[in-house]
């Protein structure tokens, strides 16, 4: 006789996704975090009880820990989770929890009480495959709340370079490219920290191929503008783009305020190699 389902019973499940390295670093994620306060910042004041989720945070809590500080100075009720895939990973970073911020074992799947108003998953995908990748955007989205934002990306270690994209529960709207003016020679540079959904795509025929080219080319043309500062020849190429790409020209996306942090954010039509 089969024997009756006891409801009380856990059904424990285990959490989606691999363990991967877990590479973090002080301040690593300062120029996505910079974007994310003045892009989504009023979003996350506009929420009732706006939850984060910080996907992937790594072997410390340490970026988890400033993107939290960063937000409560823009959004007071903001609450941070921290979700991590390695059981040893979460056991580190639980000491620093407080008020507000927490951290917990979980995956793709997000372990969350409800909805986030803006999960983070910055240096998790480029680990995976890039349909997988792809799946995954999917799988994110649809965790979201209904004005929800997933924000994904890629950044070298130091946090120089980096590439995120901004996603809606629809599907992705934003491509954005930041960099340190003195970390790359030409703005090609930073295609090695490509999303992974784009990595493989950066070859002749394909929109993003084209884009980064035309950056070059824009940037070469420039070039008379760095007489007065790097950041005075980013200006001058972006301006150059903008005649032949749908570059945002007002805040949040765009504007001179935005460029002269070494920062274009395109929208994410404009590369999309679907
Ligand atoms: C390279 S670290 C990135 C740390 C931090 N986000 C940063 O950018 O500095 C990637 C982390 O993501 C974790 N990870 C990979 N897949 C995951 C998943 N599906 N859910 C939660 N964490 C995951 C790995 O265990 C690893 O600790």
């Amino acid at each position: 006789m089969a024997r009756a389902r006891d409801p009380r019973r856990t059904v424990r499940v285990s959490p989606v996704g691999t363990i991967t390295r877990g590479t973090t670093g002080h301040n690593r994620l300062r120029r996505s975090d910079r974007w994310v306060v003045a892009v989504h910042g009023g979003l996350l004041r506009a929420a009732e009880r706006p939850l984060v989720v910080d996907l992937g945070y790594g072997a410390s809590h340490t970026t988890t820990l400033e993107l939290f500080t960063r937000l409560r100075r823009v959004a007071p009720g903001v609450e941070v989770v921290g979700i991590e895939i390695d059981p040893a990973r979460v056991a580190v970073a639980k000491p620093y929890e407080r008020e507000g911020l927490s951290f917990r074992l979980g995956g793709f799947e997000l372990p969350v009480s409800r909805p986030p108003t803006l999960v983070r998953a910055f240096n998790v995908l480029r680990q995976y495959g890039e349909a997988e990748a792809w799946h995954y955007w999917d799988v994110l989205r649809s965790g979201l709340a209904p004005d929800g934002v997933l924000v994904e990306g890629t950044s070298s270690e130091n946090g120089r370079r980096a590439i995120w994209a901004g996603l809606s529960p629809e599907g992705p709207r934003t491509i954005t490219f930041s960099a340190r003016f003195d970390a790359f020679e030409r703005p090609s540079d930073l295609a090695d920290r490509l999303p992974k959904t784009l990595i493989h795509r950066n070859v002749p025929g394909e929109r993003i191929h084209a884009f980064l080219s035309d950056f070059d080319h824009a940037w070469a043309m420039s070039a008379p503008y760095g007489a007065h500062g790097l950041k005075q020849r980013w200006l001058a190429a972006v301006r150059v783009l903008s005649t032949s790409w749908p570059v945002p020209m007002v805040p949040p996306l765009g504007g001179p305020a935005r460029w002269r942090l070494g920062e274009l954010t395109l929208p994410w039509s404009a590369v999309d190699p679907r």
